[in-house]
C-alpha cells in the first residue's frame, strides 16, 4: 500500500482516538477505586465524639475559653492547616499559638481515637459554627500519627 499523506493523517487520528479512550478508561477506573466519602454522615458521627471528648475545653459552640482554650469556631488556625489539626488531636498540642489574633500557651493532651473517629470529629468542627472545610478522610490520619517508642 502506498502511504499517502492522507493515510498517514488517518492513522494518526485513529491513534489519537485510541489513546484518548485508554486515558479516559484509566481515569474512570482511578476515580471509581476511590470510594465516595459521605461528609454529611461523618459530620453527624463527629458531633457525638465532640460532645464527649472535646466540649469540656472547646465549649458547646466551639467558642473556647478566653486565654485558656482556643476557639474552634471560625478559627483561622484550625482552618489553615488540615494536617496540623489532625496532628494536634492524635499527638496532642502544646506551646504558644495565635488563634484569631489571641495568644494561647497551654497544652492539649492527645485524644485516643481511631482514624475514622479523628476524621469524623474534625469534619464536625471544620463544618460547624461558621466553618466550612473539605473532608478529612480516615486515610489522612495515619501519616500524622507520631511513632511511639518501639514501633
Ligand atoms: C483538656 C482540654 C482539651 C480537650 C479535651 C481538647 N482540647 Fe483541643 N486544645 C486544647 C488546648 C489547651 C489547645 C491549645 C494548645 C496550645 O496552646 O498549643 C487546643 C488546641 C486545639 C486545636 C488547635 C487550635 C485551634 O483553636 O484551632 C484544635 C484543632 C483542637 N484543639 C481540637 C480538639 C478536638 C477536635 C478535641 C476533641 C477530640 C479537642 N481539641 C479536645 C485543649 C483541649
Amino acid at each position: 500500500m502506498k502511504i499517502t499523506t492522507s493515510t498517514q493523517k488517518y492513522v494518526w487520528e485513529i491513534a489519537a482516538i485510541l489513546l484518548g479512550g485508554a486515558f479516559a478508561a484509566t481515569s474512570l477506573l482511578a476515580w471509581q477505586s476511590r470510594p465516595a466519602f459521605d461528609l454529611k454522615a461523618s459530620i453527624t458521627r463527629g458531633k457525638a465524639i465532640y460532645d464527649t471528648q472535646c466540649v469540656t475545653c472547646h465549649q458547646e459552640r466551639g467558642e473556647g475559653v478566653k486565654d485558656v482554650y482556643p476557639p474552634l469556631a471560625k478559627s483561622d488556625y484550625l482552618m489553615a492547616n488540615k494536617a496540623r489539626a489532625i496532628a494536634s488531636v492524635v499527638n496532642g498540642a502544646q506551646g504558644a499559638i495565635t488563634v484569631n489574633g489571641a495568644k494561647y500557651d497551654n497544652e492539649m493532651i492527645s485524644i485516643d481515637l481511631t482514624d475514622q473517629e479523628v476524621s469524623d470529629v474534625l469534619n464536625y468542627v471544620r463544618n460547624s459554627w461558621g466553618n466550612k472545610g473539605d473532608a478529612v478522610r480516615p486515610e489522612d490520619v495515619a501519616p500524622q500519627r507520631k511513632k511511639k517508642a518501639g514501633e
